[in-house]
């Protein structure tokens, strides 16, 4: 059975005593859950203390970024070696926040997904397009482009996700109606099972990201290509996070 994957991004949020405290809470929490994984991505600086503290838990670690060589002279970036040794499991690559606010190009992100996997950990592929573009109908367009610039040259596909973030969605509050992010989940899962096959398609795991909140959770996970979400503003508290955790399909 194909698990479903609720994934927190914390973005640049909580210092590491306000991380330990949230993720004691959490894990005091949370349920036991058979059908789906729950995984926390905090800022940098928290990584360590917290992977110290899930050591015993069903918690999993991800990093919101990563730089894609293994050492050298690169001021201020962080290696895949230095997360997988403390139990990184995860790495988000390409979130919109670091195409568009730092200026990561597909070319880049493709350096990052291959260098995340070949170091033994999972990458979390973001997409997703712009609202001057979807309202220009390049929706499908934008997020093909991206999907196939950002894999180009890789082959260990089931070792990612997929992430589709509509840029209009992410921290507006607005989020995509179910049967939106439906059809550019059914999009990316053909796209998919043509460029590797239809097994491969079938299995990955396609996250939706953009204002999830406990209100709206639900509903969208009721859609059968949404195989989890990725939540920024509503991770952050814990009663919110958690509801959204206790999804009901
Ligand atoms: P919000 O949930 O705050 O809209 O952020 C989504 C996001 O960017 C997750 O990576």
């Amino acid at each position: 059975m194909k698990k479903s994957l609720i994934a927190g991004n914390w973005k640049m949020y909580k210092t590491p005593k306000e991380s330990i405290e949230f993720v004691n809470s959490l894990i005091k929490n949370l349920k036991d859950y058979e059908d789906r994984d729950v995984l926390i991505c905090p800022p940098f600086t928290s990584l360590y203390p917290i992977s110290q503290i899930i050591k015993n838990s069903k918690l999993k670690l991800g990093a919101q970024n990563v730089y894609f060589e293994n050492e050298g002279a690169f001021t201020g970036e962080i290696s895949p070696i230095m997360l997988k040794d403390i139990g990184v499991e995860y790495v988000i690559c390409g979130h919109s926040e670091r195409r568009n606010i730092f200026g990561e190009t597909d070319e880049i992100i493709n350096k990052k997904v291959k260098k995340v996997v070949e170091t033994g950990m999972k990458a979390i592929l973001c997409v997703g397009e712009k609202l001057e573009e979807r309202e220009k109908g390049e929706t499908f367009k934008v997020v093909e482009s991206q999907v196939k610039k950002c894999l180009e040259g890789f082959d260990k596909i089931e070792e990612i996700v997929i992430a589709y973030e509509p840029v209009w969605a992410i921290g507006t509050g607005k989020t995509a109606q179910p049967h939106q992010a439906e059809e550019v989940h059914i999009f990316i899962r053909e796209l998919i099972s043509k460029i590797y096959n239809k097994d491969i398609a079938e299995n990955l795991i396609i996250l939706y990201g953009g204002s999830v909140k406990p209100e709206n959770i639900d509903q969208l996970m009721k859609e059968k290509n949404i195989d989890g979400v990725l939540v920024g503003g509503a991770c952050l508290k814990i009663d919110s996070f958690l509801r959204i955790i206790d999804y009901r399909r």
